[in-house]
């Protein structure tokens, strides 16, 4: 095997510049094992990014291992244009788990490539062009997603993004408009408001918002309008109740489809539903997946309608070598299998629910604890210089904290646009006694100053 110093120097010559390791000395992982990962030195670590919110069932899950195993020994590859019964039985199983109309599959290999799909297929049917994204949003890194996604570290100096439009988000923790009871989570923001029970005026303002970008900045007739249930990347964002329902409701009337970007928020991760979109009680148009399905083998899916389908048909003889790959969608039905055998929906509702509010008690007692927020397994602790200002930690204070939980064993993911809030999200296992023990010691231990 090689040495670390020797890997590091093969890093700087040869591999992208862009990707930037996490911590000041990056770790050199070795192997994986349910919620747990190993480096070369044979430490041990609890893990609390699973591959960015990628590795649903747990790092090389017996069960899906061995049926990696006897597909590899059958048959890797043909592409699409010959039948293999993996393919089909993975389209029966995952068909099954999204309400009508949603059963037409197309598959791919990445989210990236999933929504690049997805933005075709909206324009193919509705003869429009302009789509419609959230500030903050993340939808992918290829030149046509890039106008979906609005974070500021991926915009670039170059024309990129035509014809997509950018709103505001209904951030209701960083927004100007919040309250108590706005979002769909078991912790609420520390703001307050007078909102009775079944309304929420932050909801009726940032849809104003909404009509604002409908009136003026896209054509009468739209695309589609994409989301993410509850935003990933940048930091585990919720809408207020109600918002995906309205504003899907007048991106329709408009012409346009809606599509939920379920590469995060599927798959059981958010404990009550296996989709996010559920939790909105909206039905998109598309519905993209991607990480977590594959349990951290590449693959993605697009499903839509059948109307939608054919007219991306019409326009499109779409064709991908490697979606539809034997191998992919042998490990696909495994992921699918595991989900519900080991009862990880339920699993993510339990622990997802346990860490919300030991993670609230923090944000209670620290300053520097802004504001703590997700639904079962998809999770976010905002860092804050202190709650009235709510301004972002700096970076170099953020980054202590994030070393100070790696030498004590436990590896947690960072996002939003200043890297300062802290993703706990792990595989949807159950944490066994001794993860839970390492969790509070290093979570509920002050920060250093
Ligand atoms: C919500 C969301 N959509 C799409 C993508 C892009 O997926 P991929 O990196 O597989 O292209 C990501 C990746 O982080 C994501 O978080
Ligand atoms: C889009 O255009 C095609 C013809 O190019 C037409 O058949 C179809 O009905 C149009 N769809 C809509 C939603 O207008
Ligand atoms: C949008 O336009 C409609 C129709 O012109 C108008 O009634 C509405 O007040 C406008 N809303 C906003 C928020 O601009
Ligand atoms: C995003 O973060 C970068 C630094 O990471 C900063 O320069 C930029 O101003 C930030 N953008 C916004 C909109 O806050």
């Amino acid at each position: 095997t090689l040495e670390y110093n020797h890997v590091l120097e093969i890093h700087k010559r040869h591999l992208s510049p862009v990707v930037t390791a996490y911590f000041q000395k990056p770790l050199l992982l070795h192997q994986g094992h349910m919620e747990w990962l190993f480096d070369v030195e044979g430490n041990r670590y609890l893990d609390f990014f699973s591959g960015i919110v990628t590795v649903s069932v747990g790092h090389c899950h017996p069960k899906v291992n061995a049926v990696a195993k006897k597909q590899l020994g059958r048959l890797w590859h043909t592409s699409s244009i010959f039948f293999h019964p993996p393919m089909h039985e993975y389209a029966e199983k995952l068909s099954a788990l999204l309400p009508e109309p949603l059963k037409v599959i197309f598959l791919t290999n990445s989210g990236s490539e999933a929504n690049d799909l997805a933005m075709l297929m909206a324009r193919a049917h509705s003869n429009n062009t302009d789509i419609i994204s959230f500030r903050g949003a993340y939808h992918g890194c290829s030149p046509y997603t890039l106008g979906l996604t609005n974070v500021g570290v991926f915009k670039m100096e170059l024309p990129s993004g035509m014809g997509c439009q950018a709103t505001m988000c209904p951030d209701v923790f960083r927004g100007p408009w919040g309250g108590s009871h706005c979002r769909d989570s078991p912790v609420q923001t520390i703001r307050k408001c007078s909102c009775a029970p079944d309304c929420c005026q932050a909801k009726d303002q940032y849809i104003e918002q909404f009509k604002d970008t409908l009136n003026t900045s896209v054509a009468k007739s739209v695309a589609g309008f994409f989301a993410e249930p509850i935003q990933g990347v940048n930091g585990v964002v919720q809408y207020p109740k109600g918002f995906l329902k309205e504003a899907f409701e007048l991106v329709r009337e408009r012409g346009g489809v809606c599509i939920a970007d379920e590469v995060q928020t599927g798959f059981g991760r958010l404990g009550s539903h296996f989709w996010g979109f559920q939790t909105h009680d909206v039905l998109p148009d598309i519905v993209t997946m991607a990480k977590g399905i594959g349990n951290g083998f590449p693959m993605a899916a697009v499903v839509t309608t059948p109307e939608i389908a054919k007219s991306l048909a019409k326009r499109l003889n779409h064709f991908n070598t490697f979606g539809g790959n034997p191998l992919a969608c042998a490990i696909g039905s495994a992921v699918l299998e595991v989900i519900k055998e080991d009862r990880l929906q339920e699993n993510s509702q339990e622990v997802g629910t346990y860490m919300l509010l030991k993670f609230a008690k923090l944000r209670d007692e620290f300053e520097i604890v802004g504001d703590v927020r997700g639904k079962g397994l998809l999770i976010g602790i905002e860092m804050v210089k202190d709650k009235m200002s709510c301004h972002p930690l700096p970076r170099e204070e953020v980054n202590q904290i994030h070393e100070d939980c790696k030498h004590m064993g436990l590896l947690i993911g960072r996002g939003g646009n200043f890297s300062q809030i802290l993703l706990p999200c792990t595989s949807q296992r159950k944490l066994k006694l001794a993860s839970k023990i390492s969790l509070e010691t290093c979570l509920l231990s002050p920060p250093l100053p």
